[in-house]
């Protein structure tokens, strides 16, 4: 598809957004991006959170971190390009290591992924022998290489479950953590580096402080603020938020699953409580929808991911995703058991 061509496709899904001067701009470089594409044989990945115009001109494939990684495990493509950040491109290394896996920048990185290192995987495990690891799939991949299974947002709550197990290490999001043990009706405690293992406490949920330094900015002020002005909103918000914001919303869910309670709710004004692109594709997709902006709280890893990078990343072939064979193997059994569970209500 020619400039023009991607410029009328993009127009027709972002002409209430973006002026027609920015639309024009960013259809010149994701027509560049899609032949370039073409000519590698390559696949783009696109997170939810990606920006407007990125969203809705060079993926192949979007979703939230569950669904992109099976999407990564199954491409036939030489090439994948990740729009996302480093542990999302990682996962889809990880599942897929004859491909050269990109990142459109160079470092794209996750305070929660930063939160917690192999080692302090280790102490744990020598503090709590025998008891199962879970950790978010929002960790690098040496962590992933330590634990029993991963789980996203997606299915959290079903993989700690899965183990029918009455303690479980689950790491490293505190937030998270607390929202899934309100969820699957455990309890939580949260070990110190010098407290001593008590084999008579009868916690069910060990976590860890890790906390993603977007979500753990909203408060139930903000949605108190929002139902003051704005009566009628739907309050949505994603599971690495507080708990009392968790609680104060009307559904909370993986950024996949937002997209679809809004796209299938009768609801007409909705507050999404993540990174604010998502908000913004959503209203793109539901025009006859109000998305309430609160665009102050961003995430500056995945806004490091632009149109002009991910060029870039297929020009030059940069920035590549390597991981040591040895710890990609140990991490691959933790996301495959984690993809055999699949999402909330797959099973149901
Ligand atoms: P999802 O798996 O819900 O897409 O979340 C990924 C993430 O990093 C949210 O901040
Ligand atoms: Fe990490 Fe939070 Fe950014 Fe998601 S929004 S990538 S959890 S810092």
């Amino acid at each position: 598809m020619d400039a023009e061509s991607t410029y009328i496709q993009m127009k027709e899904k972002l002409g209430n957004l973006i002026p027609d001067f920015e639309i024009r701009a960013k259809a010149e470089i994701a027509a560049e991006i899609n032949r370039l594409k073409r000519e590698k044989n390559a696949v783009i990945l696109g997170h939810n959170y990606m920006e407007p115009a990125l969203f809705y001109s060079v993926p192949d494939h979007v979703g939230d971190s569950l669904e992109l990684s099976r999407t990564a495990a199954q491409t036939d493509k030489d090439i994948i390009v990740f729009c996302g950040v480093r542990f999302m491109a990682e996962t889809a290394k990880i599942l897929s290591p004859e491909k050269t896996v990109l990142l459109p920048a160079k470092k794209g990185g996750c305070s929660l992924a930063a939160s917690i290192t192999a080692d302090d995987v280790r102490e744990l495990k020598s503090r709590f022998p025998g008891v199962p690891v879970v950790t978010y799939i929002n960790t690098y991949a040496d962590v992933k290489a330590e634990v029993d299974i991963c789980c996203t947002s997606s299915n959290a709550s079903a993989v700690v479950e899965s183990f029918g197990s009455d303690t479980v290490i689950f790491l490293p999001d505190e937030y998270l953590a607390q929202n899934v043990a309100r969820e699957t009706g455990k309890h939580i405690i949260f070990p110190t580096r010098t407290a001593k293992t008590d084999s008579n406490v009868d916690y069910q949920l060990i976590g860890w402080h890790g906390r993603c330094e977007v979500h753990e900015k909203f408060t139930v002020e903000d949605i108190e603020n929002a139902r003051r002005q704005f009566p009628d909103v739907m309050v949505l918000a994603h599971p690495e938020c507080p708990p009392d914001v968790v609680e104060a919303s009307d559904y909370s869910g993986s950024t996949t699953a937002m997209v679809k309670f809004v796209k299938d709710s009768g609801s007409e004004r909705f507050l999404v409580l993540t990174e604010c692109s998502m908000g913004d594709n959503i209203a793109a997709e539901n025009p006859d929808k109000e998305m309430v902006r609160m665009c102050s709280i961003r995430c500056p890893h995945m806004n490091e991911i632009t149109m002009e990078e991910t060029r870039d990343a297929l020009l030059y072939t940069q920035y590549k995703i390597e991981i040591p064979e040895e710890i990609r193997l140990k991490a691959k059994k933790s996301v495959e058991r984690m993809l055999a569970i699949g999402a909330k209500g797959e099973r149901d």
